[in-house]
């Protein structure tokens, strides 16, 4: 089954043709990250009216590079939310033209599905249950899960997303945005223990994050010893000063998916989203993984950020069970993550 994969939730305007929910044939990506850094950050106005510049000459893109034409796709499938409202109509809107001169049948995909669904794009077989974090610029969540397509939350930031203080310090430190890659790549050369920044565990039942207390502590560091983005020196190493802020993050995320990963018992657990990417992440997870006995399943890097491949593989699995929109024409996007039936977990039955 070939379905075309359509994403536009946030600052990337994304097309891709996938076959049965694996094979990658086409992923094509239109970044809009010059028209937003800067701002320092997305823009939704802008998002918007990029978006809808640029999503007809993607879609063609994608089929094109795939070989293939409009009447050769089985699926349509579309990211429904959650993202900025003006963006996501975008996608959406070219979804249901398509659906209504084609009639190819059309599915509304949540967007965490979608990066869910990346993890399973990796050679390595993912076994269930599982448990999975998914961490980027506008979530960081942890699910477990007995089978795809079916997700139990487990735990939530309660303020920033990891992805946003990544970009929020970076922005501090003039760096750029997005700051994620920024900081990775800057941190490569520092020392990661040269700073001592608060981690926040939230007592140790629960499976939540919070990362605006390391954002804070930043700010009072750059306050306290100066700020290089105004400043021609300090007395500290900008390297240093990112590594340590970005080993307390890992150490964050690191101890609740391992938590979760134990007290569930499973012997699985897969990392996805946009700061998945970060190159010291990926070398603590694979480390304590080995450790653990737990296998890790990284996202591969391309998928890790924002695209439609992993929006058509979640799609596919979605149409298998539950079928196609009901009312295809009429289905609307959503900006917030509530509205997803993605059930809280009991912790009294850790099933
Ligand atoms: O998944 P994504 O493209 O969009 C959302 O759904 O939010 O994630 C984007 C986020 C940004 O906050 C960006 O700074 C972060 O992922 N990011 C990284 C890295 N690459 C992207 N964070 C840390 N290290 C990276 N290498
Ligand atoms: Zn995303």
């Amino acid at each position: 089954m070939l379905v075309l994969g359509i994403e536009s939730s946030c600052d990337e305007t994304a097309a891709s043709v996938v076959e049965d929910g694996k094979r990658v044939l086409s992923n094509v990506i239109s970044s809009q990250i010059s028209i937003h850094s800067p701002f320092g950050g997305v823009v939704p106005e802008l998002a918007a009216r990029h978006h809808l510049e640029a999503i007809i000459p993607v879609m063609e893109k994608a089929l094109h590079e795939a070989s293939v034409e409009l009447n050769d796709i089985n699926l349509l499938a579309v990211t429904q939310g959650p993202g900025l409202i003006g963006a996501l109509l975008v996608g959406i809107s070219a979804a249901k033209a398509l659906h209504y001169v084609s009639n190819i049948p059309l599915v509304g995909v949540d967007h965490l599905h979608g990066h869910i669904q990346s993890a399973f794009f990796s050679d390595e077989p993912i076994e269930f249950p599982l448990v999975l974090l998914v961490v980027s610029g506008g979530h960081t969540s942890l699910f477990y899960s007995e089978n795809v397509g079916s997700y139990r939350l487990l735990g939530n930031t309660r303020d920033d997303a990891a992805g946003e203080a990544f970009d929020k310090v970076a922005k501090m430190l003039g760096l750029g945005y997005p700051g994620g890659g920024i900081i990775d790549r800057l941190a490569r050369d520092g020392n990661p223990a040269a700073f001592r920044f608060p981690r926040a565990f939230l007592g140790k039942e629960s499976y939540d994050f919070s990362f605006s207390g390391i954002k804070t502590a930043v700010a009072n560091f750059l306050r306290d010893y100066g700020n290089p983005a105004s400043e021609n020196k300090t007395s500290y190493r900008i390297e240093d000063l990112v590594a340590s802020f970005q080993e307390a993050v890992v150490d964050m995320l690191l101890e609740k998916a391992f938590k979760a990963a134990e007290n569930f018992k499973v012997r699985h657990l897969a990392i996805v989203g946009g700061v998945a990417a970060n190159s010291r992440l990926r070398k603590r997870f694979m480390e304590e993984g080995e450790f653990r006995g737990i296998k890790i399943h990284l996202a591969p890097l391309e998928y890790c950020t924002d695209n439609a491949a992993m929006i058509a593989a979640a799609g596919y699995y979605k149409y298998l069970n539950e079928g196609e929109e009901k009312n295809p024409l009429e289905f609307e996007p959503y900006s917030r993550r509530k509205e997803v039936p993605l059930k809280q977990v009991n912790f009294s039955s850790k099933t």
